[in-house]
């Protein structure tokens, strides 16, 4: 059962029922300020950091679900109802959302009124434009009030939810004309406000929450709104909020708009008042002159879709699959943004109050987003890159607005360096800018400790070296991407974070994973040696990658597929050995994308994998799954079966075992792996899903949990960035390489061939796969000249280059 559809003309899906099983989200903003959107208009936004800047509130696990965000109503004859159906609740004789690139738009109708809203943050400009268009389509005249509300955050999100013997006494705000300011906290050490204006001249205002929803009553229904009239409190303390009352009168036919605008300002502290108390309110008054007319948003609605345009039309595919195309063209890319945006910090999962920017994350991320925006990848580079300390390894997450370290989470998952590796070795590949490597950061932030990017890289990969356990593998630490394999943890503590404590530094437990990553991205960083004539260096890794290939062999090999870890006394995790967790798919995946073992081993791991871990949504992390909880594992044992990291679908990883399947030239059952978690392949799921169909979540319940196939834990999921990988680098087999793109498709059966077009280091590529019916036609062929091998060479400064491959 399905609640929409996709809109591909529009790069919009269409939600028709407010009632999904959960809120259906999106995000507004690419650059500063945010805003999280469900398609019942709910959700919050924040400037930059959603923690330490929130500017809406939002109240977590609230029933129902999604009550609030961005309010409004139409009030007429002593009844309201809400273009997005929430939160007034009031059926609708229509209601749809769109929820599209950068933007939501909610259509609502009632009695012969509609409404359509349409949210969006513009390029260039910290505000949400809530332009709201009404129109008569009844023939008598209509007499209405609108209202419009928001919540204000008192900016701190977590200060905001639990520190209310204080919060309850700073509130306060200005009002103006039109525009209401929030101002808790400027008085003191905070330089930034908040507004909510309209243009429109209004009949009421209300500031205090109190006043607006009287007692006893939500947003819902607001007694203001049922009295048809807002009471012009002004709030001192308690509850701020901004809600303006404007009086619209519709002949029939008549259609008329109102942009309400939701913004964000900073001031210079020196000039921050006007008078003692008074917000100097320059900058707000300017960002209200650019959207005042509906001209004007509508200009601004225009640039961000041509800024959408752009940034997807760098890859864009015409395959004759049309749920392909979809998510290459869309979805997929438009998630890989969202994730270079938010991280894993705010979705209707993550708190935004916890997590910020995880290291590994934020590297993986950078994969999927690269080829888009290489300028503020190499800026993210260089960030991550000042968060690892001076032994090569890293902290774990840093907050996007320090862009620190968070010390409280510290450091000692030992896949996390190996990332760095990867990502800056993707950026190069992908732009050809070796000159990132000569770049000095620091280490931990720490001014003076500056070392070119290409020293940060080695120590990532001495650090691995340097920390072997007894079988020659490489030590796990904490943990490794799988952050629930605590092996050092030994936690009897109700509450206590397996992330955080080690009670037993066994200085024993190794993970096959890392030693296959190190297989992988210790080639990538050889490879950069030898490019920048560090051929010492670049041999005394590969020797190093040489042992450690082996002593996976020797020691990460099961019999039928590769071993996960050995634990702090040495004994095998992931081995049919054991009684549960006999098999775990990450080494699978990523063993046989490293090449380790060649075919053979490759071919086995796959086939085990298909044996025991494959469902109909796709591949599970492990089997059979944990029952109890063991000491020795940590939280991994600590979800019921078929949940998270014990046995779910963890779709990050099914990519690594379609890429496996991709590297040992297996098409079909690369794709079959592929299709399982993809959103628009399982659209149709979406009744037992639960989550948005358009994007990756992280997780569906596995086979044996009690809710098999529910997903969970939408949109910030690295699935994004490696789906993206896995289609077009393993799937249609376009690879940026140091010298050039690379084109070795390994299609499907039932994809016949395919044209991409693809921006790579300044040339656009048109590119054309075919299956060809003799060997003499087969090869690939650049402007109709025939090329020995699958690498175009760089087509440096031609415009265009056209390429034809046949298979
Ligand atoms: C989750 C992991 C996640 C980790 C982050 C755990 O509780 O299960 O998926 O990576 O928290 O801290
Ligand atoms: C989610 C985390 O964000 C990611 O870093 C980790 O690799 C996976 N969970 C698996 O545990």
């Amino acid at each position: 059962m399905k609640y929409g559809y996709f809109d591909d003309a529009n790069k919009e899906y269409v939600i028709t029922t407010p009632a999904t099983p959960l809120p259906w989200i999106n995000y507004l903003g690419s650059d500063g300020f945010y805003g999280l959107i469900s398609n019942t208009c709910g959700g919050y936004c924040f400037y930059r950091d959603a923690k330490l800047q929130r500017i809406t509130r939002y109240r977590y696990q609230n029933a129902p679900a999604d009550m609030g965000g961005r309010c409004y109503y139409i009030y007429e004859d002593g009844a309201s109802w809400s273009p997005s159906f929430l939160p007034a609740k009031t059926e609708l004789d229509r209601y749809e959302c769109r929820h599209g690139l950068g933007y939501s738009k909610f259509l609502g109708e009632k009695n012969g009124l509609s409404a359509e809203l349409t949210c969006f943050v513009p390029l260039k400009a910290d505000c949400e434009i809530h332009k709201l268009t009404l129109e008569n389509k009844s023939d008598r005249k209509r007499s209405i009030h609108v209202f419009g509300a928001v919540e204000w955050c008192l900016w701190n999100a977590l200060d905001d939810a639990i520190n209310f013997q204080r919060n309850l006494n700073i509130g306060e705000v200005e009002v103006e004309d039109r525009a209401i300011y929030h101002k808790s906290e400027y008085r003191e050490r905070r330089n930034h406000y908040a507004f909510y204006a309209v243009n429109a001249k209004t009949q009421g205002f209300d500031t205090d929450r109190e006043s607006f929803l009287g007692q006893f009553r939500g947003w819902d229904a607001p007694f203001a709104v049922e009295q048809g009239a807002c009471t012009g409190s002004v709030a001192s303390g308690w509850a701020p909020i901004g809600a303006h009352e404007i009086a619209v009168e519709l002949a029939p036919g008549e259609k008329t708009t109102l942009i309400f605008q939701l913004g964000y300002a900073e001031n210079d502290p020196q000039n921050k008042f006007t008078e003692p108390g008074v917000i100097n309110k320059e900058k707000a008054h300017a960002l209200m002159a650019r959207f005042q007319t509906e001209a004007q948003a509508d200009a601004a609605l225009s640039e961000l879709a041509a800024y959408w345009d752009e940034l997807l039309a760098r890859f864009s595919l015409s395959s004759g699959d049309e749920k392909l195309d979809r998510m290459i063209n869309i979805w997929n890319q438009y998630q890989c943004m969202i994730t270079f945006n938010i991280s894993r910090s705010a979705s209707y999962f993550e708190s935004g109050t916890g997590r910020g920017m995880g290291f590994r994350d934020s590297c993986q991320d950078i994969l999927g987003f690269v080829h888009m925006i290489p300028d503020r990848a190499r800026e993210r580079i260089l960030d991550l890159a000042a968060v690892q300390f001076e032994d090569g390894s890293t902290y774990h997450q840093y907050q996007p607005l320090t862009k620190r370290g968070n010390a409280d989470v510290g450091t000692g998952f030992n896949d996390d360096p190996l990332w760095l590796v990867a990502c800056a070795a993707a950026y190069i590949r992908e732009t050809g800018d070796d000159g990132i490597l000569l770049e000095a950061v620091p280490f931990d932030n720490e001014a003076g400790t500056e070392q070119p990017l290409m020293e940060h890289l080695r120590r990532s990969i001495h650090y691995t070296i340097e920390h072997l356990g007894p079988h020659g593998l490489p030590l796990i630490g904490r943990a490794d991407w799988n952050d629930c394999l605590n092996l050092n943890c030994f936690s009897t503590i109700p509450g206590e974070s397996f992330q955080t404590c080690s009670n037993y530094e066994s200085g024993t437990a190794e993970s096959v994973f890392i030693a296959a990553m190190f297989v992988r991205y210790g080639r990538e960083y050889a490879e950069l040696c030898r490019r920048q004539g560090e051929t010492g260096e670049e041999a005394e890794v590969l020797s190093a990658v040489s042992r450690m290939e082996q002593a996976v062999l020797d020691h990460g090999w099961d019999g039928e597929w590769f071993l996960r870890a050995y634990d702090a006394f040495s004994q095998k995790i992931g081995s049919r050995e054991n009684t549960e967790g006999q098999i775990f798919v990450e080494p699978q995946g990523f063993c046989t994308m490293a090449g380790i073992g060649g075919e053979a081993y490759g071919k086995k791991a796959l086939a085990a994998v298909e044996q025991y871990l494959v469902g109909d949504y796709g591949v599970e992390l492990l089997h059979p799954c944990y029952t109890s909880y063991h000491l020795e594992l940590g939280e991994i044992s600590s979800y019921p079966p078929g949940y998270k990291e014990n046995g779910s679908v963890f779709c990050h990883n099914n990519n690594w075992v379609t890429l496996a399947y991709t590297a040992l030239n297996m098409g079909s059952k690369a794709f079959d792996i592929y299709r399982r978690t993809c959103p628009a392949y399982q659209e149709d799921a979406s009744f037992v899903h639960r989550t948005e169909p358009y994007v990756y979540c992280q997780t569906i319940a596995g086979r044996e949990s009690a809710r098999y196939g529910t997903a969970k834990n939408s949109w910030l999921t690295g699935t994004a960035a490696w789906a993206f990988v896995a289609v077009s680098q393993g799937i249609l087999g376009i690879v940026p390489e140091f010298d050039g793109l690379r084109v070795e498709p390994c299609l499907p059966h039932h994809i016949e061939g395919y044209t991409v077009r693809r921006e790579f280091r300044k040339t656009v590529y048109e590119i054309t796969v075919r299956r060809g019916k003799s060997d003499e036609e087969k090869g690939m062929f650049i402007d109709g000249e025939k090329n020995s091998g699958s690498l175009i060479p760089l087509c440096t400064g031609r415009k265009t280059c056209r390429v034809e491959v046949v298979l």
